[in-house]
């Protein structure tokens, strides 16, 4: 684990506005700046930057927070990653908490693992570019292959040279351990010698998601057909073929904006289709697709498009891959090559716009395609047609979606001319057998979904929305104002000379925090929203602590989603602004006078509006009651708690 004090670094160090400038083009505005959404197309800037604060916020998609949650948003790091980018990119050293010895050789482990890949990765590419064999060899191969210097660099593409061990002596002679090198497989060991894996091949760097490099693949340059014509790194401690995607890094931000991501079979489809300007495409490079590489796509888009080569001959077996997608709730098209093209081909030969073209006019829906295979293989073959049904079927039945798996079953009958009634009946068996098994594993977690609807179905909606944004409120006037000191206007009850019980107003002076923390203890209240609830805690104990909140540290403290909750309130705030108090600092005065004034009628409205609730719900009670005793003390609650709110609403009318 990274330590606090390493976090707390990179917070203090981080600027949003930096950060985020790296990815987004801003614009100063006021005292904020603006911007294109990066996670949507927009044409007008709805994308926000608060200096000040140290948050952000895209108004188009709703996202928002910390400088932390943009890069997990943006660049799809989980926290540890994006605490290490920001690390890096203010220079901060790493340092990591206590750990067992065990947690820290397997965490040094791993990392010595990263080194050893990186420099490999750096060797590799200077190699190709630098060195007068690598220029010869292996750019030489590259470029007849079309590949430009900007992609080169892009995808690191390297080439290692034609010697045994040039590779391992050079990381041994740069201090790195010969343990690590051969834990990633770049050197084999046998005995006293140690080889390069990869000797004499140019290379495809693996990359993770965060753009880490993991392990290698290496395409032979010999036309021997002895000699494999791609290697790849063996599974390591940071390689595992299963659960990486060749070319996610460079492709993510493309699938998540065209919300669409293109699944091709190789390292060159991926390369080529890029140089071509279409991004968004992976590859699982060789290997079957596993649900793991799938769930790597489905964090950034439901879309899934599979791009075949024409002369596919294993095509049925890659069909295998589609059904998974399904499985996986996400959409799939199929769309194939012309005969004797592969996507690499392809692109080579034709513009973005014709690929664009060509994959949106050819691809088909998975049900399409599955008929369309039929057609071409046996049309008039009753055996073979009734096998194509019932593998649709089998496709359709793993579709999570009941309304889509209905949409299908209908699409299936049409094109195969069989009634829906029949598809419907072989769907059920399938399902049948499929739920008797997913039932044993999930009959718990069905139980808990329904306990939970049943209760949220007990309040009406309307009030729920009241008390909501009563919460709201109090959340925002504490992030607001909690820690400024105001002068508040008590009305305590109290008996004048005559014996006459009213209200005596009586000033005091109190941070906003401790007069909205000691009128809603007095009434022992709860906020009713749970995620209200915490964060209202955690700003009081906040507050409590330091007697200041400064909201930019404050949002770092928080999990993301607390944070986006947070970022969102005081967003909305600051658009407010922008839209009312353009031009007139009058009002922005009149506002600083009054927040003793906001406060006080927030909390008491919120007090009221939870006193009637309670009257209601006695009310209710009441009718239901039998015993006479139970009754008489039912109607006192009643008669107190109509007391209270109208003394609540007394109060309320002296302020406003
Ligand atoms: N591939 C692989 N392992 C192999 C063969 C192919 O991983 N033994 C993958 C590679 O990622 C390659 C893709 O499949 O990019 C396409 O294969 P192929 O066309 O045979 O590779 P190319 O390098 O394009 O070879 P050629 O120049 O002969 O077309
Ligand atoms: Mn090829």
């Amino acid at each position: 684990m990274i330590s606090k004090t390493t976090i707390d670094a990179v917070f203090d160090a981080a600027r949003v506005e930096e950060v985020i400038g790296d990815f987004v083009q801003l614009k100063k505005s006021g005292s904020n700046y603006k911007g294109l959404s990066p996670f949507t197309d927009e044409r007008t800037p709805s994308f926000m930057v608060s200096p000040v604060k140290q948050i952000w916020k895209d108004f188009s998609s709703g996202k928002g927070g910390s400088v932390v949650s943009f890069l997990m948003e943006h660049e799809h790091f989980s926290y540890p990653e994006a605490i290490k980018y920001l690390a890096k990119k203010y220079g901060i050293e790493i340092e990591e908490t206590e750990q067992t010895d065990e947690q820290k050789q397997q965490a040094t482990e791993r990392e010595s693992l990263y080194l050893v890949s990186e420099f490999a990765r750096e060797y590799f590419h200077k190699t190709l570019l630098k060195t007068e064999a690598g220029k010869a060899i292996g750019l030489t191969y590259f470029k007849e292959r079309g590949f430009s210097d900007e992609t080169i660099k892009k995808f690191d593409l390297g080439y290692s040279p034609n010697v045994w061990d040039a590779f391992t002596s050079e990381a041994i002679k740069k201090g790195y351990q010969l343990e690590f090198l051969e834990k990633t497989g770049l050197t084999i060991v046998k005995e006293e010698k140690q080889f390069d894996r990869f000797k004499g091949r140019v290379m495809f760097p693996i990359k993770s998601m965060s753009g880490r490099t993991l392990g290698f693949g290496g395409r032979t340059l010999t036309s021997d057909k002895k000699v494999a014509k791609y290697l790849n790194s063996p599974e390591s401690d940071i390689y595992h073929k299963s659960k990486v995607l060749y070319g996610i890094y460079e492709a993510k931000q493309a699938i998540a904006k065209e919300d669409r991501c293109y699944l091709v079979e190789g390292y060159t489809d991926v390369i080529q289709l890029h140089q071509s300007g279409v991004e968004n495409v992976v590859s699982s490079s060789g290997t079957a697709l596993t649900p793991e590489q799938i769930r790597l796509i489905n964090r950034l888009t439901n879309n899934i498009t599979v791009l075949f080569d024409g002369d596919a001959a294993g095509l049925r077996a890659s069909l295998r891959g589609v059904d998974l997608i399904l499985e996986q709730g996400m959409n799939v098209r199929i769309c194939t090559f012309p005969e004797g093209e592969d996507p690499d081909s392809f692109a080579r030969s034709h513009s973005r716009e014709e690929i664009r073209e060509y994959i949106t006019n050819e691809s088909r829906d998975f049900i399409d395609f599955k008929a369309s295979l039929l057609a071409s293989e046996a049309k008039n073959d009753p055996v073979k047609k009734a096998e194509t049904i019932r593998d649709m079927v089998v496709s359709i039945s793993k579709i999570p979606d009941v309304i889509k798996r209905e949409v299908y079953i209908k699409e299936c009958a049409r094109i195969m001319d069989i009634s829906e009634e029949v598809l419907f009946s072989s769907l059920a068996q399938m399902l049948q057998k499929e739920q008797r098994d997913a039932a044993r594993t999930s009959r718990k977690e069905k139980a808990q979904q329904t306990m939970n609807v049943v209760a949220q179905e007990h309040t009406p909606a309307t009030k729920i929305d009241e008390q909501y944004e009563l919460e709201q409120k109090i959340i925002q006037l504490l992030l607001l104002y909690g820690s400024e000191e105001e002068e508040f206007e008590e009305l305590i009850l109290e008996a004048d000379e005559d014996g006459n019980i009213a209200f005596q107003p009586e000033q005091m002076t109190a941070k906003v925090f401790e007069k909205v923390y000691l009128d809603l203890q007095e009434d022992e209240i709860e906020f009713a929203n749970q995620g209200f609830r915490e964060l209202y805690a955690a700003i009081i104990e906040r507050l409590n602590q330091q007697q200041e909140l400064a909201v930019d540290q404050f949002v770092n403290t928080l999990p993301s989603e607390k944070a986006a909750t947070v970022t969102h309130i005081l967003m909305e705030e600051e658009r407010h602004r922008l839209h009312n108090w353009e031009g007139k600092d009058i009002f922005v005065k009149e506002k600083k006078h009054t927040i003793s004034q906001v406060v006080s009628e927030t909390i008491l409205n919120f007090r009221r509006y939870l006193v009637n609730r309670k009257i209601e719900e006695l009310s209710e009670e009441l009718k239901e009651l039998e015993a006479e005793e139970a009754k008489r003390e039912s109607l006192q609650d009643v008669i107190d708690y109509q007391t209270l709110k109208k003394l609540l609403s007394e109060k309320l009318n002296r302020v406003l």
